[in-house]
C-alpha cells in the first residue's frame, strides 16, 4: 500500500459518475477549489479540502502541483495509430485543391497506408504505436482506443492487433483494441462487385474468427460510406463480430449520409463516429439510444470541410456526445486531445464543460470503462492531468499550446 498526496492545486474540475452524462448533465462539472488529491494503490482515495482529509489516511509521498488545475486524463476513443508510412504529400495535394475522395480514387488515401503497413514488421508497428502513445500522453491522453484497418488481409490485420497488444505492455497510455478489417476494400479486391463481396466473406469467415481466437480485439468497427462498405455489408460485419464477442462501433455518416447513425443505434453500437453528414432521423435515433455520438472535429478541420458534426443539436436532443482525435495519417494527423477540445468549443459550439465531459467520462463510457476511469472520484483509477492554469477554462482560453505539466495514469506519473 503506497499513497501519494497531490497538494497545491488551484482547482480540480471533473464530471461525475460511473456512466455517461447526456443533455444538460454534460455541463455540470464538479469544481473543487483549493483542494487535494490522495491516491492509494493507483486509485483515488480522497478528493477535497486538505482540512477534511481523514486523519487515518496515511501519506507516504507528497507532490507539489504548484498551483496547477487537475482534470481527468483524456479518453481518446477513436484512433487509427498502428500504421506505417506518412502521407504529407497527399496532404499537400489537398492544399492545392484535390479532395480526399479524388486522392483515394487515384490510388492514394487508405490504400497507400495499407501498402506501407503491409510491408512493415510487427516490431516496427509496435514502435509506431509506442511513439504515438507517448505523444498522446504528452498532450494528456491516458486511455486510447486503437484500430486495425490498414492491413485488410488476415495476416496484416492480426499483425496490427498484435502490435497494439505488445505496445500495451509498456505504453504510458492504456490501449483498447478494435478490429476495423472493414475499413476499405483491399487493392486486390477492388475491381469487381464479386471481388468486393469476396473480401466481406473473408472478414466474416477468416479475419474475425482469427481475431476472436487470439482475443485481440474488444470492439469491431466498419466504415459504412458511399463507395466503401454498404449499410448492409457493414451490418453483416458488425453482427459477425458481435457473435464472436466483439462489441460493435461504426464509422457513420462521415463524408455522405448513408443512414449510418440509425444503423448504429439499431445495433446498439458502443458508438457512432464522425457524423458530419448525419440526418435528422440519425440525430433522433442516437438521442433515443445509448450509442455514443463520437465527434471528431479535428477531421473536419484537417479536411478543410464546410461541415462539422451538429454537436449542439445532438446535445440538445439528449444524445451522449464524446470527442476523439481520429488520429490517422490521412484525415487527422494529430494525437492532441487539447486541440480536439479547442475545436469542439470554437467550431462545434460546445461549452468548455461539455467538451471536458465528452473528452473524458463519455469517451470512457463508449469504451465500457466508465466505472474505472473518466472522472476524478474516490474509487476510480487515478488517471488525471495537471494543467499549468488557474482554472479549467484555460484549456480552451489559452489555446494552441501544451498546458500539461504532468500526466498520471493508475496513480503513476507517466509524463
Ligand atoms: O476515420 N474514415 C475512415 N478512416 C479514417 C481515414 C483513414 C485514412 O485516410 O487513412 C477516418 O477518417
Ligand atoms: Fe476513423
Amino acid at each position: 500500500m503506497s499513497s501519494l498526496l497531490i497538494r497545491n492545486l488551484s482547482q480540480i474540475a471533473t464530471p461525475l459518475g460511473n456512466t455517461a452524462a447526456r443533455g444538460a448533465a454534460m455541463r455540470s462539472l464538479r469544481v473543487h477549489e483549493k483542494s487535494v488529491l490522495v491516491i492509494r494503490d493507483g486509485r483515488f482515495a480522497y478528493v477535497g479540502p486538505e482540512s477534511d482529509k481523514p486523519a487515518d489516511l496515511a501519506i507516504d509521498e507528497d507532490f507539489d502541483a504548484r498551483g496547477a488545475t487537475a482534470i481527468p486524463g483524456f479518453v481518446d476513443s477513436h484512433t487509427h495509430i498502428p500504421f506505417a508510412g506518412l502521407r504529407e504529400s497527399e496532404f499537400n495535394r489537398r492544399l492545392q485543391g484535390e479532395t480526399y475522395e479524388q486522392i483515394a480514387a487515384s490510388g492514394g488515401g487508405i490504400a497507400s497506408t495499407v501498402y506501407a503497413t503491409r510491408r512493415a514488421s510487427e516490431e516496427e508497428l509496435v514502435a509506431n504505436v509506442l511513439t504515438r502513445a507517448q505523444m498522446m500522453a504528452r498532450y494528456g491522453t491516458t486511455t486510447a482506443e486503437a484500430k486495425s484497418g490498414y492491413g485488410l488481409d488476415k495476416e496484416c490485420e492480426l499483425k496490427q492487433l498484435r502490435a497494439i497488444r505488445r505496445a500495451s505492455e509498456t505504453s504510458p497510455v492504456r490501449l483498447v483494441p478494435t478490429c476495423l478489417a472493414a475499413h476499405e476494400f483491399p487493392p486486390e479486391s477492388r475491381n469487381s462487385e464479386s471481388a468486393r463481396q469476396g473480401y466481406v466473406a473473408t472478414i466474416l469467415g477468416e479475419i474475425l474468427p482469427a481475431v476472436a481466437e487470439e482475443k485481440l480485439a474488444v470492439f469491431c468497427d466498419a466504415f459504412v460510406e458511399r463507395g466503401v462498405f454498404s449499410r448492409q455489408q457493414g451490418e453483416m460485419v458488425l453482427r459477425a463480430g458481435a457473435a464472436l464477442g466483439m462489441i460493435p462501433r461504426l464509422h457513420a455518416d462521415e463524408l455522405s449520409d448513408t443512414d449510418g447513425a440509425a444503423l448504429a443505434a439499431e445495433m446498439n453500437c458502443a458508438s457512432a463516429d464522425h457524423l458530419m453528414q448525419i440526418s435528422e432521423r440519425g440525430i433522433d435515433a442516437l438521442a433515443a439510444s445509448n450509442t455514443v455520438a463520437n465527434l471528431l472535429p479535428a477531421t473536419s478541420f484537417f479536411l478543410m470541410a464546410d461541415k462539422y458534426a451538429p454537436a449542439r443539436q445532438l446535445i440538445e436532443k439528449g444524445a451522449i456526445v464524446s470527442l476523439s482525435t481520429d488520429c490517422n495519417p490521412g484525415t487527422s494527423m494529430t494525437e492532441s486531445m487539447q486541440v480536439v477540445v479547442q475545436l469542439a468549443t470554437l467550431q462545434l459550439r460546445m461549452t468548455v464543460e461539455e467538451s471536458i465531459t465528452a473528452a473524458t467520462l463519455n469517451g470512457a463510457y463508449s469504451l465500457r470503462l466508465a466505472e474505472e476511469t473518466g472522472s476524478i472520484e474516490v474509487g476510480k483509477r487515478a488517471d488525471f492531468l495537471l494543467l499549468d492554469a488557474p482554472t479549467y477554462l484555460h484549456l480552451v482560453y489559452h489555446f494552441g499550446v501544451n498546458l500539461i505539466t504532468s500526466v498520471f495514469r493508475d496513480g503513476r506519473r507517466v509524463m
